[in-house]
């Protein structure tokens, strides 16, 4: 409880990042339409697919239900995606959830005994289910059982209840989060990784497509190169990018297009915005390149320590611009050259 609230206060307190993989209201209503349906559609992670694509056969020529899924990865990747795509592939129907609505046992006995044999329950953020419901899916999981408790008081009793053969679908950003006990219960875990630029740009090319957009190859290749690997950032900026083009490009994304456009939005070439920007600068002029600790980081920035671990460092680290060492977060010489700055020079040894 206390974690959700404080969530909510900092998503509120936050302003909107353009570059940040996470939805908002404005993408959920896009993303229905550009989302895949179907596996083939799903562009990229390349091993997860194949891998997902055997476990599905596989469990539909045995006539079973599909072993519990956990995905997780950075916001934007694709694991909703993914798991409305598994659903459909297996032909069953699919209920969402997601961990910080589930505040009750009650809440999710509700769910898992309205579940069909075979269907998917697909649990978003399944690191911020409290303890306690958290038990509840253990038995669920592994036999397919609800203890449900009737009546109250001295007299309450036990009552295991049979549930359909269910697929649970987990996805976390933070899968250092998912307790031992949870995480062993799941036959298949994948993580999604950033996308590659050539999966970028098919996804963007295919997002404009769908949504009538007009855009040359040196504005898609803008969009996939600004859009931290991530696709649900794509589609936003191709977005900005067409309002951009309709006011002063008679509405075609062209490289110049698209490179103004994002630059007034204040998204540099990697797709670093000013608050990573803000976050490597503090690090290398204030800290010396650090190293520095997570919590002396934060504080410095005003900004969350989990805001920071879930939301700027993984890409700042695909970047090659930070790394995380036992004693803190270190600037890496590539930081150095990004940002302009010259190397420090090792400390003469005495010795
Ligand atoms: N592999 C992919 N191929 C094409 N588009 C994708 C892919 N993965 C994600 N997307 C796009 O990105 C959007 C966000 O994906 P989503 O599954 O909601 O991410 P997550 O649940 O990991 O935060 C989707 O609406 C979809 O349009
Ligand atoms: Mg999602």
């Amino acid at each position: 409880m206390a974690d959700g609230t404080a969530r909510r206060m900092m998503q509120q307190r936050q302003p909107e990042r353009i570059v940040s993989g996470q939805a908002y209201d404005e993408d959920a209503r896009i993303d229905v339409s550009v989302r895949p349906k179907r596996l083939e559609e799903y562009i990229g992670q390349k091993r997860v697919k194949e891998n997902i694509q055997i476990a599905i056969d596989a469990a539909r020529s045995r006539g079973e239900a599909l072993d519990h899924v956990l995905l997780y990865g950075p916001p934007g990747l694709g694991k909703t995606t993914l798991a409305q795509i598994i659903a459909n592939e297996l032909n069953v129907p699919i209920k969402t959830s997601a961990g910080p609505l589930l505040e009750r046992k009650g809440d999710l006995t509700a769910i898992l005994t309205s579940l069909e044999s075979k269907e998917v329950f697909f649990m978003d953020e399944i690191h911020r289910l409290q303890p306690a419901v958290e038990e509840v899916l253990y038995p669920a999981m592994e036999d397919f059982r609800v203890d449900l408790i009737i009546g109250q008081g001295p007299g309450a009793r036990i009552h295991p209840f049979q549930l359909g053969h269910f697929t649970l679908i987990g996805a976390t950003t933070r899968a250092g989060l998912i307790t031992a006990p949870l995480r062993s219960r799941f036959g298949i875990v994948h993580r999604l990784d950033f996308y590659e630029p050539e999966d970028l740009l098919i996804i963007t090319h295919r997002s404009a497509k769908i949504l009538n957009i007009q855009m040359d190859e040196g504005g898609a290749e803008e969009i996939s190169r600004r859009c931290r690997g991530t696709p649900r950032i794509a589609n936003r900026l191709l977005r900005r990018a067409r309002d951009f083009a309709e006011v002063r490009a008679a509405g075609r994304i062209t490289r110049a297009v698209a490179q103004e456009a994002l630059a007034m939005l204040g998204v540099d070439e990697s797709g670093l915005d000013e608050v990573d920007r803000n976050l490597m600068i503090a690090l290398l002029d204030k800290y010396a390149g650090g190293p520095v600790g997570l919590g002396t980081l934060a504080a410095a920035l005003s900004e969350e320590e989990d805001a920071i671990e879930e939301m700027y460092e993984p890409y700042l680290m695909q970047l090659g611009l930070i790394d995380r060492t036992p004693r803190g977060r270190v600037a890496t010489p590539r930081a150095y050259e990004y940002f302009g700055r010259d190397l420090p020079r090792r400390q003469p040894r005495l010795f």
